[in-house]
């Protein structure tokens, strides 16, 4: 059944926290003022022509640069593409360019981070004009300053980027939630030197994710897939502490539990364990702490599909070990789990069920994706491959928040230490009126 825990939604939203820890748009006036807006439009890039194969993410930040132009700030946009040394580390021509035709408003690039073009354009910022300054990663110091060390920012804080666009804006706009686990410069230095404020993209980030997690309609369960097991082990761990009912598991994920709870799983996907999961006998250690403090609360598989030569075969979980890797979860299973998702308030999906490339083992993921698209109910996909997943198989339309973060979704979801929401925190005490 479900319940609600206490916020109404309103046209399928989740209304927004009382109390924040940070500054958002709506806690200062926009008119006239220059923002530095943070975003994250790091994107799938053609190597060769440069051409974004995906957008997703310039369409998501879309909203709050349109936001700030027509509340008439003078806009001054921060972003990274890539990193140094790989292929799509690129200019943001493309990038801007694609944004300006989302909301309709031009956007001047400048080929420039905080050299006398960049400086020289700002200074001629009217009223709801946006400039998008070059890739931030092109700055050595963005790369290089990037630990947070001695419980401070102060290096970021110091570094040229920041010392020079610092005095030239009021406000400092953080909408790089896909960057959150970050420690650079342009993410966190700006928080000392002036209010940080979370943009739409950040602040619906972490309204959807901390809801689901901590206090989205009951029952709360969550799917952990794919093979990151030890990110998933950790998740699991701050999940059932939270009070997640139930954390349903697949793919990897599942073989680990399975594992720590004493099933031979048999020879290939143990093999599979031991070479891609560093310190995997750890990993099963923790699954197995898990399993003795929370019991029932952690659901495995009761049968799989292993891959028998290329062909689906079942068998129940009694019938191991294997000599065959195991590549999806089995019927009953899934008709398990579907009940599980249909009487659940709150779902959190991340990670596959299975090898869902291989037609013969997408089904598991594919009709768990399916009724998690169909509930009405509190519905949160981790981003990523997760995301990607959900979209080829076109089934992102009733899903009530995908999360722009890959590796900070996964970050976020396992209480790590997030550099950029503890300098939004520390700004707003700073700052705060
Ligand atoms: C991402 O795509 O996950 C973010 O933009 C962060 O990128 P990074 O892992 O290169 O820091």
């Amino acid at each position: 059944m479900i319940q609600n825990s206490g916020y109404v939604t309103v046209d399928g939203e989740f209304d927004t926290l009382k109390e924040r820890s940070f500054f958002t748009i709506d806690d200062f006036k926009m008119q006239g003022k220059i923002v530095i807006l943070r975003i994250d439009i790091n994107s799938s890039v053609n190597p060769e022509n440069g051409e974004i194969l995906d957008d997703t993410r310039i369409r998501r930040h879309a909203a709050t640069v349109k936001e700030l132009s027509e509340s008439k700030a003078k806009i001054i946009i921060l972003a990274h593409q890539s990193r140094p040394g790989k292929l799509d580390f690129v200019n943001l021509k493309k990038h801007s360019k694609r944004m300006s035709e989302i909301i309709d408003i031009k956007i001047k690039f400048i080929p420039d981070i905080y050299g006398e073009k960049a400086l020289n354009s700002i200074s001629k910022l009217n009223n709801g004009d946006i400039l998008m300054l070059d890739n931030v990663r092109f700055d050595k110091e963005e790369i290089e300053l990037s630990l947070f060390e001695n419980d401070n920012f102060e290096k970021q804080a110091n570094s040229k980027l920041v010392e020079t666009l610092a005095p030239l804006a009021d406000l400092f706009v953080n909408d790089a939630f896909a960057a959150a686990h970050r420690c650079q410069p342009s993410l966190v230095g700006f928080s000392e030197r002036m209010p940080a404020l979370a943009g739409r993209v950040m602040q619906r980030e972490l309204d959807f994710l901390g809801k689901a997690i901590s206090s989205g309609p009951s029952p709360r369960i969550a799917l952990l897939g794919g093979s990151k097991a030890a990110d998933s082990v950790s998740i699991s761990k701050y999940f059932l502490k939270k009070g997640i009912d139930y954390v349903l598991t697949g793919g990897v994920v599942a073989n680990v539990f399975l594992l720590a709870a004493g099933i031979d799983i048999g020879e290939p996907s143990k093999k599979f364990i031991e070479k891609n999961i560093p310190d995997y006998e750890n990993i099963i250690k923790k699954a197995k702490r898990l399993i003795d403090e929370y019991g029932e609360r952690i659901v495995y598989p009761t049968d799989i599909a292993i891959n028998d030569n290329g062909q689906r075969v079942g068998i129940t979980i009694d019938q191991l070990p294997t000599k065959h890797p195991i590549h999806d979860i089995g019927l009953d299973t899934l008709v398990k789990y579907i009940n599980l998702i249909n009487n659940a308030g709150t779902i959190i999906a991340n990670g596959p069920m299975g090898v869902f490339e291989n037609r013969e083992f997408a089904i598991g993921t594919k009709e768990i994706f399916k009724s998690i698209s169909n509930h009405s109910g509190m519905t949160v996909v981790g981003g990523g491959e997760t995301a990607m997943a959900f979209n080829q198989m076109g089934l992102t339309e009733g899903i009530k928040h995908i999360s722009t973060g890959g590796g900070s979704c996964i970050a976020f979801m396992a209480d790590e230490t997030m550099p950029v929401l503890e300098a939004m925190r520390r700004s707003k005490i700073k700052f705060g009126k």
